[in-house]
Formats: C-alpha cells, structure tokens, sequence
C-alpha cells in the first residue's frame, strides 16, 4: 500500500499542511507538541478506524473550526510493482458546518460520502504509538484486543463471530449476577438457560480461539524472527497462546465450572479470559522486561502484523511509527532504520540526526505547520 498525497485541513494543530511522501521512508521530525503526531494519526484515519490515541472525533477538529478535511491519493502496491492499480481519490471529513454531532464520513472517488469505517479494508497501515508499550506490561486485554483487531481486520467474518461472542456473554454475566443477588429464583430455571447460553458460547468461543491460533501460527515466527534480529540475538523472543481448553473442549469446561460460576455470578471461563504470552529467554516479558526489550517486543510484534498481513491479503501495509527510536541502542536504531526502507514508513522523532544519513524525505513540524527539511 502506498500513500502518494496528503492535504489536511484543520486537523487538531494543523490549519493546512500539505504532504508528499517518499516510496520509502518519510520523516516528521520537530519539538515537542509540535503536531508530528497528529499528522500520523491523520494519515491512520484513512484505514477507516478510529484514532489510535482513542482521540473523540470532536477533539479532531482544530479548536475553533467547523470541520476538518483530509484529502488523499493511495494506491495498492499488490503483487505486481510494474503495474500498480490506479490512484484512489480519497475525502474523509470529520465534522460539518451544522452537525452538532461531528462524524467521520469518506468519499471514494468523489462517491456520496459514507461513514468513514465503510473504508475498512482500502488503506490497510500499521501502527506503532507508544501507548502500545502497555501490551507487555499491561493485562491480558490488550494482548487478546491486539489479536482481535487483526483479525477483524483481515477477515470481516471474525468480527460477526466476536460480536455474538461479546452479546451471549453479556446476557450469560447478566444471568449469573442475578443468581447471586436473587437466588430465589428456581435453580433449574437457572441452570436451564445458562445451559442454553453456554452452548451458544462454547460455539463461538471455539471459532475465537480456533482463529487466534491459527493467526499465531502465522505471527509468531515473524515476530521472533523480528526479534532476534532486532536484538541481534541477545534474547530469544517466544510467544505462547495461553488457553484455557484444548480445541473442542469449551463446552465441557464451561459444564465442569457451572457451578462454581453461579456462586461467584459471573463467568469464568472462555476466550475472553484467555491470554497472549510474551517471553524472554523463557521468562515472562510482562515482569522481566527492559524498556528498551519492551519497545523491541511490540515493534517485533508489530512489524510481524503487518507482515502477516502482507502474505494473506497481497498487500502490505503502510508503517507508522511514533516516536519509534527512543530508548533503543543503536543496533537496534540501525536494524529499525534498514527495515524502514523495505516498504513505505512514516516516522516521527524529534532528533533527525539518525535519520540524515538515510535517502528518506525529511519534513519539519513546527507549530502545527509543516515544511521541508
Ligand atoms: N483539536 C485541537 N485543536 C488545536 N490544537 C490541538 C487539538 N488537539 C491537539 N492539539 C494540540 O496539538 C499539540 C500536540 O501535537 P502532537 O501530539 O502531534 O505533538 P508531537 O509533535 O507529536 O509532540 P511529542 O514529540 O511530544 O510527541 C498539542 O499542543 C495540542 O494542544
Ligand atoms: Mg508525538
């Protein structure tokens, strides 16, 4: 995938910039609170999603304007580089002059606008922000959320699968709450319906895993591999599914723990309790865990996403790395910088010494106005 132009409008500090990436590697360098961020996170908001930093839409709009415009031109790398596809024109606005309540639409190729997560699927990136630290250190959650979106990203079907999952789930807590707080309710009753809800769980709940380890199977080499040459082999990255049942055996795990989930009123078992583990050398990522070994984790991590989704779709994702350099040693800088040039990347730092030496095109943020270095 290949961003060719971008023009934003009153986007967050940004009353107008204006930006051509290179091929390759693009730079937003500049201080502090300056917009290098923002600018990345315009670019994310042409996949479809929402901001990576959880940002409202309303908080996009630079304080004081109506609305904010992105205007931008992609095009799909696919398999063959000689004869790329055409430019994609397109038009994302996130608020208008009388709506009280600011969306995000997009048009395609000067198509009526629709919702802006209709373009789910047409921009595929990949993000790196250093909020994303918090998945070795941080629960379970954003470990399974990290596999998730993937997953919904490459296969539309999985997020059918995970919603049915989520609502069954909510009625089943429901369920059990009620019977710790109410027990008079006839037992049998009870039982009966969570019987009838678990089916439905064990149904989806397998589907889940069985996809999240399939997904791994493919991650999980890329990421090591990422690893260890990121490291030049000081540790050895591993990455462990941590379930709860063996494939096929959801069902009768959640009968062996009926019980004990009625006295504590609410579920125990099941994909959502799940986890991802992350090891160094054998041990725990979570607790051992260097800043530096952390950062090198999700990028290995990261940069596997996107390979993983390069050999199932065709198409390889655009990289966008915030503030990716920081903390890490120079071997480390130095296999980021050679990685950097394989696919198009946007990077932001607000030292640019590391990235003179490279052929990328260097931008400056300065006060939400960019310009080239
Ligand atoms: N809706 C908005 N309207 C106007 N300014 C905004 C809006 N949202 C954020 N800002 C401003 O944008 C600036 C932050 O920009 P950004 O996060 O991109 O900085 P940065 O260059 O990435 O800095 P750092 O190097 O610290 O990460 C802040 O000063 C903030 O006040
Ligand atoms: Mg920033």
């Amino acid at each position: 995938m290949r961003l060719l132009s971008l023009e934003v409008q009153n986007y967050r500090n940004i009353a107008s910039a204006s930006l051509t990436p290179g091929r390759e590697l693009t730079v937003l360098c500049g201080n502090n609170g300056q917009g290098k961020t923002n600018l990345l996170e315009a670019i994310w908001l042409l996949t479809g999603g929402k901001s990576f930093r959880g940002g409202k839409d309303a908080e996009l709009v630079r304080r004081g304007e109506p609305f904010a415009v992105l205007e931008a031109s992609t095009q799909r790398a696919q398999k063959d580089e000689q004869e790329p596809d055409d430019p994609t024109r397109v038009r994302l606005t996130i608020g208008t002059p009388d709506s009280p309540r600011p969306g995000r639409t997009a048009s395609v190729n000067g198509a009526p606008p629709k919702r802006a997560a209709s373009l789910a699927g047409s921009f595929p990136a990949v993000v790196f922000d250093p909020g994303h630290l918090s998945l070795v250190k941080g629960a379970p959650e954003g470990r399974r959320k990290f596999l998730d979106a993937a997953l919904c990203q490459l296969y539309p079907g999985y997020l059918t699968i995970y919603r049915r999952y989520v609502r069954v789930l909510q009625q089943k807590n429901a369920l059990l709450r009620r019977s710790s707080t109410a027990p008079e309710r006839p037992y049998a009753e009870k039982a009966a319906l969570l019987e009838v809800l678990n089916k439905e769980l064990a149904l989806q709940g397998e589907a889940i895993q069985q996809r999240r380890r399939a997904y791994l199977a493919k991650l999980a080499p890329l990421a090591c591999a990422n690893y260890e040459e990121l490291s030049r082999g000081a540790e050895r990255l591993t990455l462990r599914y941590a379930a709860q049942f063996e494939p096929g055996g959801l069902a009768a795990l959640l009968k062996a723990r009926q019980a004990e989930e009625l006295r504590a009123g609410q579920s125990l078992c099941g994909p959502h309790r799940e986890d991802l583990e992350l090891l160094l050398d054998g041990q725990p990522a979570r607790v051992f865990a260097s800043q530096g070994q952390q950062r090198s984790v999700v990028l290995s991590l990261k940069m596997a996403e996107a390979a993983a989704a390069a050999s199932i779709t065709g198409e390889h994702p655009v990289l966008l790395l915030d503030d990716v350099l920081s903390e890490l040693d120079d071997g480390r800088k130095q296999y980021l910088l050679t990685r950097m040039r394989e696919k198009q990347t946007f990077v932001t730092s607000c030292d640019d010494t590391a990235f003179l030496k490279t052929d990328g095109e260097v931008y400056r943020m300065n006060g939400g106005v960019l310009s080239k270095a």
